[in-house]
Formats: C-alpha cells, sequence, structure tokens
C-alpha cells in the first residue's frame, strides 16, 4: 500500500461535522458584525514579511520565533504566512485609501499561521474573527468594542469569561517606564531567563508577559506601566472604566496585561475563561494608533480585537452553552426498480426548486438498502418512487422519525405536506 499523508502538525482538518458547527458560527458572526456596522474585508494570507516585522515588532515571540517566512524562490520576494491580521488590514486601508472618506470599521475572518508547539486550543494554523476600527480616537469606540464580545458572549450562552483591562500609555509613558523596568530587571538579571537576558535592553516590556513560572514574582513586583500614565492616558482610561461600567460590563484591571505585540499604546483587553487549560485567553485587542503612519498611512489612532475560533468553538461545546442545529436534508429520495429512476432524478429536483434539500439515493442498492441510508441521512421523510406512484402520477412519503404514517398523494400535495412539516419542526 502506497505510504499515506498527513495533514502538517498542528494544522487542523475540518470534516463535515465540524464544518456545519464552523459555519453556523461564522453566520452567527457575520449578522452580529454587521449589526454594529462593521464591514467585511479579505486580504491575502500572504503579505512582504517586512509588514510583519516592522508592525508586531522584531523583539516578540511571534517575529523571532513563529513566522513562517521563506523566499519566494521564483521571484527572490521574502514573504510570510500571516501570523495575525491587523498589520494586514492597516497595509490595505492605507494601499486602497479606506480611511479616505473618514473612520471605518472593518472586520475579517480566516486562518492564520504561527509556529507554536502545538497543544490543546494551540495551532500553528488556525483562525481569527477580528474586528479593527480604524480613525477613532476615543474611549467610546475602546468600550464599544468591548461590549460589542459581551454581547456576542451572551448571544452564544458564554458565561464563564473575564474581561481583563490595561493601559500602557503613550510612547513617552512607555518610554519613562522602560528606563524604571531596565533598572529593576538590572537587579534581578541573575533571576532572568536567557530569553529575559536578551530583551533586557531590546525590548524589555516583553519581559512582563513571559509565562515562566519561575520569573512570575519579579514580573509580579516589577515598575507599573499605569503608575507613569501621562493625563491624557489617565483620562482615556477613566473614561472606557466609567464607559464599561454604565453599560453593565464587569471588568478587572490587570496591571500585568502588556500584550505581545509592539505596535500597542493606551488601551489593551483580554477575554479569558478558567474552562481551556493553559489556552485562557480567547479574545485580545487594543488601541494601535501609530499603526497606520508607521505603515505609510496619513496618522490615524485606531483599536480592535481579535478571537481564535477555535477556542470559541471549543468553549461552546465544553459548556453546551448553546445546540448547534445539526445538518441534515428535509427528503430523501428513494425508488424501486431502475425504470422509476428517471422519475426519480425528476421528483428529487422538483422538491428542491420547491425550496426543499433533497437527496437523491446513488448507486447499487436494493430499495431495503436505499431506505436505511435514507434513515441514517437524518432526514425527516423518505420520498418513495415505484411503478405503482408512476402508474398513478403520485409519491408516497414515508416518515423517519417520530410516528405518523405512510401517505401516497401527488407530488404538488407532497411538496405542500413537507413544507408545512418543515416550519413546524
Ligand atoms: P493575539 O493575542 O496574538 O492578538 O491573538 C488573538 C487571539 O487569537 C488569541 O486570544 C487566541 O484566541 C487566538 N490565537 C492566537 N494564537 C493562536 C494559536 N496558535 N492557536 C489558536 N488560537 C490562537 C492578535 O492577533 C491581534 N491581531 C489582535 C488585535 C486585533 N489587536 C488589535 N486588533
Amino acid at each position: 500500500m502506497a505510504e499515506k499523508f498527513q495533514a502538517v502538525r498542528g494544522m487542523n482538518d475540518i470534516l463535515p461535522e465540524e464544518a456545519h458547527a464552523w459555519a453556523f458560527l461564522e453566520a452567527v458572526l457575520r449578522h452580529w458584525l454587521g449589526q454594529y456596522g462593521y464591514l467585511e474585508v479579505r486580504s491575502p494570507i500572504l503579505e512582504s514579511t517586512g509588514l510583519f516585522t516592522r508592525s508586531i515588532g522584531e523583539v516578540t515571540d511571534i517575529v523571532e520565533k513563529e513566522m513562517y517566512s521563506f523566499v519566494d524562490r521564483l521571484n527572490g520576494e521574502n514573504l510570510t504566512l500571516r501570523p495575525e491580521a491587523t498589520a494586514a488590514c492597516v497595509r490595505l486601508a492605507v494601499q486602497h485609501n479606506v480611511l479616505y472618506p473618514g473612520p471605518q470599521r472593518l472586520w475579517y475572518m480566516g486562518p492564520m499561521f504561527r509556529h507554536e508547539r502545538p497543544q490543546k486550543g494551540r495551532y500553528r494554523q488556525f483562525h481569527q474573527c477580528g474586528a479593527e476600527a480604524l480613525g477613532f480616537a476615543g474611549p467610546d469606540i475602546d468600550a464599544e468594542l468591548m461590549v460589542m464580545t459581551a454581547r456576542l458572549w451572551a448571544l452564544l450562552g458564554i458565561k464563564e469569561v473575564t474581561l481583563e483591562i490595561n493601559s500602557i500609555g503613550s510612547a513617552a509613558c512607555r518610554a519613562r517606564h522602560r528606563e524604571k523596568l531596565i533598572a529593576y530587571l538590572e537587579l534581578h538579571r541573575s533571576e532572568l531567563d536567557d530569553e529575559g537576558v536578551r530583551r533586557l535592553h531590546s525590548n524589555p516590556l516583553r519581559i512582563l508577559d513571559s509565562k515562566n513560572p519561575a520569573m512570575a514574582h519579579i514580573i509580579e513586583s516589577a515598575p507599573r506601566l499605569t503608575d507613569d500614565l501621562d493625563d491624557e492616558s489617565a483620562q482615556h482610561f477613566e473614561r472606557l472604566q466609567f464607559l464599561l461600567s454604565s453599560a453593565g460590563i464587569p471588568f478587572v484591571l490587570n496591571h500585568r496585561l502588556v500584550r505581545g505585540l509592539d505596535y500597542y499604546n493606551g488601551t489593551v483587553f483580554e477575554w479569558t475563561t478558567p474552562l481551556l487549560g493553559a489556552q485562557s485567553t480567547i479574545c485580545a485587542g487594543g488601541r494601535y494608533d501609530g499603526l497606520v503612519e508607521q505603515l505609510g498611512g496619513k496618522p490615524a489612532p485606531a483599536c480592535g480585537f481579535a478571537f481564535g475560533m477555535e477556542r470559541l468553538l471549543a468553549l461552546i461545546q465544553e459548556t453546551q452553552s448553546i445546540t448547534i442545529p445539526v445538518s441534515a436534508p428535509d427528503v430523501y429520495v428513494v425508488y424501486q426498480g431502475e425504470d422509476t429512476q428517471p422519475a426519480a432524478f425528476l421528483t428529487a429536483d422538483a422538491l428542491r426548486q420547491a425550496g426543499l434539500a433533497a437527496v437523491l439515493y446513488c448507486g447499487e442498492g436494493g430499495f431495503k438498502n436505499q431506505l436505511k441510508r435514507a434513515d441514517s441521512s437524518g432526514a425527516g421523510y423518505a420520498v418513495i418512487l415505484g411503478e405503482d406512484e408512476i402508474r398513478n402520477q403520485t409519491v408516497s412519503i414515508k416518515p423517519l422519525r417520530g410516528q405518523g404514517q405512510q401517505q401516497t398523494v401527488s407530488l404538488t400535495h407532497a411538496i405542500q405536506l413537507l413544507k408545512q412539516e418543515r416550519t413546524h419542526a
């Protein structure tokens, strides 16, 4: 036997039953984003490597260790499979002058790629749904983004989530804080891991989101950015908290929340859950007021978030917070004998034209076998065509679930009955 191929490690196949749950979630998300006036954008999954190194930052986990980057051997271009889409979304907006008429609320959904160590909730190809509000300066949009995610959790019946917020201030605040942080970390140099030592002078803020438990106590007592906030950042953060409280959205202040990407400033936030083990963050975001300019656009403030769709689906499935409707045809068409096959073809098509989902038995099997298939398809009814039915220009409808009697009626009547049944289901 020929050797079988496997999907690339950390990259998941999505089989029909799961794909159905994905499509259901995607439809909910589209509707929800539309309700808030967000417009969809779709960008390529490949971008110039420089886009990510410049926006996410050279000294970050993503850029140092996790990007699928390669040189296109056909033209020598440096390309990267997108590890996230904020940079891509801003690139798209700058390239196409999307902000020319004014601020824009945009959203996207699709696969992202990071070469991380795969485990439950952490994959090398995963999917994000994200919203980016470009051109908005005030804390009202920060609040809107958090309120709308809270609304999504409610729509999906998810209760076990906590909103954590922080402000990492302006570039000037971070520069002040950086000096203090370096001085503090120098005192604890011997307790830092290799990565910490390496980042001590190049990007000390990143040390604060290290997951190394041995460094937790150093990080806990490190100088806090919130103590260095300038008036404007502090007022923005105060107003955000006021708006969240007015909207009835509980939150906790997490002074250690600094996010792992360099483009952030001011508000940062994460939605976490205790139900998904180590991968506890389902949604994350914040302000990135400098990114549009940094990527060549006219300066424009911005704020956004993205959540992992695998993590969200796992949370829905783990807590059974909503019932995802099963995918099954309305009817399954079976026939007795080869001579009735052409009529079965036409009948199935007539059912579809009437708006029903009708699957026609295909293959060699006998009648009993066909009925078994009909049953396992999940359809509510079998439509049967035999010689008698053809002769009398009728069809038989056999209920496959529950009680109900088989009836033989005209096709028009059958369509009426089946449509009625569907609206009652
Ligand atoms: P991030 O924190 O890197 O932020 O990722 C956002 C979310 O994507 C995470 O909270 C998690 O749910 C999901 N995620 C990340 N990596 C993986 C993975 N390897 N496997 C499964 N899920 C994963 C960003 O990407 C920013 N672009 C968010 C943002 C948008 N900030 C402003 N706008």
